[in-house]
């Protein structure tokens, strides 16, 4: 069993690091130094170790590319305004990872394997977490996926784990418009929807691309039996601010996924004295409220996204425009402390943030 100081590390001759204009990348798209891999054999996790990042060989016979027993997480280290480095509620990160990994039925990681192999790796490419800049970080993406070799339909025995990291500004550069979806669906009662599978995002792509052919940016699911309950959007969760409310979806249809940014920000909500309530919400109430002009604000929010504003939003052919973005006062404030939290500009009430 892999212990924290079992890791083996083979840093790369020259870092790339110094070459990278933080502003300038494209989210997802320039990947750091090193990666973090560690191999689940004969029923044990083995070979943790840090290398330079580059390819991984593969079989076309892979078990993960044909029956997809894959998945990942999507977390953020910070610089803070005292250039120290530290990672937004790791643990919160590795307990959804676990999550979804018994969903998928594939082994869970032991604290060590999963939390010490990112303190390692962030610690060695710490160069690679962007000046502390509101709206920049180091994005981390850990993934795992079933690494049999074989065509058999069944829980494949060997799983390989990976962490890879990115600099990233903002996922999204503008206010959104999103089309509320009533034909295709993301998750069904029982279904896989409350983990971070890597088939929910791959099912999601045709529907969402109609959507970009229409004109929007992202899609909002709703209930698979009715469409008649909105429940998140394609990278994000959801949130709407209707008279006054902060209101947002609840987990227990087990349909969306748990965000971890959605309960922080349901968090300091509690915290600023802004009324908040996780229910169901119905398409209608979001509709009549955006033709009476009382839903004031909607937003994603998730790691990626952070908090993402909505400006436009589409339902049956029709465009429902919201008030401009900039009015809106909750998720302005909500972004602030978020922000001054992760960038520890402000005392961290809840020990979300870890230093590295
Ligand atoms: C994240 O917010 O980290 C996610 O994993 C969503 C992603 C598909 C960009």
């Amino acid at each position: 069993m892999v212990q924290t100081a079992d890791i083996k590390i083979k840093k790369t001759s020259v870092s790339r690091a110094g070459s990278i204009d933080f502003t300038k990348v494209t989210f997802g798209s320039v990947f750091s130094d090193h990666m973090y891999i560690a191999d689940y054999l004969n029923g044990e996790w083995t070979d943790a170790r840090i290398v330079p990042y580059g390819n991984l060989p593969m079989s076309p016979a892979l078990a993960a590319l044909h029956y997809g027993q894959a998945i990942f997480e999507g977390m953020k280290a910070y610089r803070a305004v005292d250039n120290e480095v530290y990672l937004s509620r790791p643990h919160d990160n590795f307990r959804r990872f676990n999550m979804s990994a018994d969903r998928m039925c594939m082994p869970l990681l032991p604290e060590e394997v999963f939390i010490g192999g990112l303190f390692n790796l962030i610690n060695l490419d710490r160069n690679w977490v962007p000046p502390s800049m509101v709206g920049y970080s180091l994005y981390i993406r850990p993934v795992m996926f079933s690494s049999d070799n074989i065509i058999g339909v069944r829980p494949s025995a060997t799983y390989r784990f990976v962490i890879l990291t990115c600099p990233v500004g903002s996922y999204y550069n503008k206010p959104l418009r999103v089309k509320i979806e009533t034909d295709y669906s993301r998750a069904a009662h029982g279904g896989a929807g409350f983990v971070k599978a890597a088939g929910n995002y791959g099912a999601a792509m045709k529907p969402t691309k109609d959507a970009h052919d229409a004109g929007y940016d992202q899609i909002i699911w709703t209930d698979s039996a009715q469409h008649k309950y909105i429940e998140e959007a394609g990278t994000m969760n959801l949130m709407f601010v209707l008279r006054n409310k902060l209101i947002t979806a609840p987990l227990d249809t087990k349909t969306i996924l748990p965000g971890i940014t959605r309960e922080s920000i349901l968090t300091i909500a509690g915290d600023n004295k802004i009324p908040a309530e996780e229910r169901m919400i119905t398409v209608d109430e979001i509709i009549d409220g955006a033709k009476k002009g009382e839903l004031q604000e909607a937003f994603g929010t998730g790691t990626a996204a952070t908090i993402a504003r909505i400006k436009t939003i589409g339902y049956n052919g029709k465009d429902y425009e919201l008030p401009p973005v900039e009015s809106g006062k909750i998720s302005k404030k909500i972004y602030q402390v978020l922000s001054d939290i992760r960038r520890r500009k402000m005392k961290d009430p809840y020990g979300w943030m870890v230093k590295v």
